[in-house]
Order: C-alpha cells, then structure tokens, then sequence
C-alpha cells in the first residue's frame, strides 16, 4: 500500500511505499531504503527523508548510509526550497563556536547577542533562550526594564549550559538614579566601579551615550566604559560616536539591527543582494553591522528566526553593497540627538 506521495507541481518527487522511500528526478529515479525520519512541514507538504540524507535543490546530490548519488530536480515547491535551505543551513550551524572581541580589560565578548527586549511571555521568553543556545549565541542582552531576567536565569537553567560559557547583560534603570546626567551619571558609575572592583560584575559599560556623555565619564572616572550599547543600522551609522570609542577602545553592541528591514527589503539593489548572496534581509542586515564593527544584538522568539539569524557567518557583503548600505538614507531612520540630555532610558 502507498504510504505517501507528494507532488511539486503536478510532478511526483516522492514516494514511500512499504517503507521504502522513492524519489524522483529528470534522468530517472534512484530507490533508497529506511529507516526514514518524517519532518512534517509548512503547507500542505509533507516530506520524508532517509536517516543521513542529503538534499540539494537544482543539482541534486545524495550521500547517504544507503548510497549515493546526483541529478537535478527541475520541479520543486517553494516550501520544498525554503525547508531544504534550512537543513543546510543547520549542517552548517552545527558545532560551530562563536567567534569573540576582546573588551579592553581582556574580557571576551561574543560577536552576535541574543536580545530580550519585548519578550515577556513567560513560555516564549523561556523558550527563546533555550533555542538561542542551542543554536550557538553565548550571548544574552538583558534589562531590568525587560522584566524578565527571572525568565532569562530559568531559560540558561534548561539550557544545560554552564553560566561560565554565556555572556550575560544587565542595565541600570533610568529611574534608578538621578536626573542630572552630568553629575549622577558619574555618581552611578562610581557605583559600577566599585561592583567592578569587588568582582560582581565582569565589565561595565553604557548606552544611548554621545561623544558629550562618554567624554565626561572618560575625563572623570577612574576607569573607561568597556561598551557602549547603540543604535546602529543603515540609516543610522552613528559614525562620531563609534568613532569616539574606537579611540577610547569602548566595543559597541548594536542594538535593533534590523529595524530598517521592511523598508530596505524594498529597495530593488537590496533585492539584487539578497539573490547574490543567497540570504535573507534579516541576515544582510545583521552581516551589516558585523561588518561595521560593532556587534549585533537581535531578538527573535521563533525558533527558525533565530536559526536564521545564527547563519550570518558564511558570506561577506562585498566593498560596493557595504558603501551603498553606509550611504542610505529614509526619513524614517534618524541620527539620535541627545547630546545635551540624559542618555534615553534602554528600551
Ligand atoms: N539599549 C537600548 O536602548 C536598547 C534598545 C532596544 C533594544 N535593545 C536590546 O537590543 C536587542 C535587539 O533589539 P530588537 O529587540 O529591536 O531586535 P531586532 O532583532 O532588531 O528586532 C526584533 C524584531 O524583529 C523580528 N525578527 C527577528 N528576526 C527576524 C527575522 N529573521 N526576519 C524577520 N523578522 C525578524 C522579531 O519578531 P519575532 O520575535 O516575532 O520573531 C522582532 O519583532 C533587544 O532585544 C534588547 O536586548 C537595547
């Protein structure tokens, strides 16, 4: 009895019968036998695939442990595409570990981050951390404005992983202290100095700060910001304050890389980049700001989201896509102006 057959447009691809798995492409067909593992996917296909198997869409290439071998699918569905990318994408993924800056007292920073803004929902906070881990982010981006750092140590609890291997951020809230930015902003980071000292915390750092709010600090305190948290996308660059701290040796994390994504997926050279390279708007975006220096902070509780986030390390935006991504511009995306105020409260 036909257990399963499935069909791309109006093309039989496979079939399982008897629990032998069939697939069919142009010069022919190839039979392979089980065990199968069944992945249930988006839509109305349902797909099956022998233990160890390898798929290729367009040429098509086959190592499995029951034999090997090539051809082309011609006819393949979108969903059929977008699912066999993603399992490549996850053989790349696996094992991978992520590469590290140096802050300036020779703590390591890992170069993407996991962000917890806007993620309260208990089962998805929770979850989002166990999947960012498990995907290879060692790097979390909370708040005591977030409300959910409980959600964040439970999620690193599941995870199984040791808090050694994760860095971890925290922000002081803006109501925490006072509102004169010059004078209680120094009074604040005596405070982290001396956590500093005692060993509570690793590295210290700022966000939302100008050349103006880094300079007094820098010029009065003791010891110099390590990072600096920011805006930073295209659009927004920033590039006087990020120069200030490549001087200073201040690491930037940028946070919501990927704001300008629905806008820039518009524009039809962004669309020509995306087919060259072979990745998403999201994946350009966060490459991007690798690219630029500072370090991506994104926030996702979608398990291909944040799998697809992960998969920025295999391709580099060339010279020319990086110059008219630096250049763009939309009135949407602003430079912030905050020099003679206080700092934004982290969001
Ligand atoms: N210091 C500050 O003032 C400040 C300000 C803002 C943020 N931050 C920090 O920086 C982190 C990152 O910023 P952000 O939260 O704005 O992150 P982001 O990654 O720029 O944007 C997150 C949004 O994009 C969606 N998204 C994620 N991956 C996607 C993908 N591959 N394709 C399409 N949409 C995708 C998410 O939706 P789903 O979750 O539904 O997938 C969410 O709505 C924050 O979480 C926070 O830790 C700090």
């Amino acid at each position: 009895m036909m257990e399963k057959e499935t069909y791309a447009n109006g093309q039989k691809v496979y079939e399982l019968q008897d629990g032998k798995l069939t697939y069919f492409f142009k010069d022919g067909k190839v039979k392979s036998k089980g065990p199968f593992e069944k992945d249930q996917m988006e839509g109305e296909w349902t797909f099956y695939r022998a233990t160890g198997q390898l798929w290729q869409v367009g040429n098509f290439k086959m190592a499995s442990n029951t034999g090997a071998g090539s051809g082309t699918i011609r006819k393949t569905s979108w969903s059929t595409t977008k699912y066999l990318k993603r399992e490549k994408s996850k053989n790349r993924l696996k094992g991978r570990t992520m590469d590290t800056y140096t802050l300036s007292n020779g703590v390591k920073m890992p170069v993407l981050g996991y962000g917890m803004w806007r993620n309260k929902n208990p089962k998805e906070a929770v979850q989002g951390v166990i999947d960012a881990i498990s995907v290879g982010f060692r790097h979390i981006d909370g708040a005591a404005a977030y409300q959910n750092e409980e959600l964040v140590g439970q999620g690193i609890k599941e995870s199984g992983i040791a808090r050694e291997e994760l860095f971890l951020t925290s922000k002081l809230k803006n109501d925490a202290h006072g509102d004169d930015w010059q004078t209680d902003n120094l009074e604040t980071w005596q405070a982290f100095e001396e956590l500093y000292d005692e060993g509570v915390l690793k590295a210290i750092g700022v966000s939302n700060f100008s050349v103006e709010h880094l300079e007094n600090l820098v010029n009065h305190a003791r010891i110099k910001p390590m990072v600096n948290q920011l805006l930073v996308h295209p659009g927004v660059l920033q590039t006087e304050t990020r120069d200030y701290c490549t001087k200073h040796g201040i690491l930037i994390q940028a946070y919501s890389p990927l704001k300008p994504l629905s806008v820039l997926k518009e524009e039809a050279r962004v669309q020509k980049m995306l087919e060259k390279y072979d990745k998403s708007i999201a994946q350009l975006l966060l490459r991007f700001d690798l690219q630029v220096g500072v370090v991506p902070l994104t926030k996702s509780v979608h398990r291909e989201r944040i799998e697809e986030n992960f998969d920025i390390f295999d391709f580099e935006i060339d010279d020319e896509d990086m110059q008219y991504l630096k250049e763009w511009s939309h009135p949407e995306f602003t430079e912030p102006d905050n020099k003679n105020e206080r700092p934004p409260q982290v969001s």
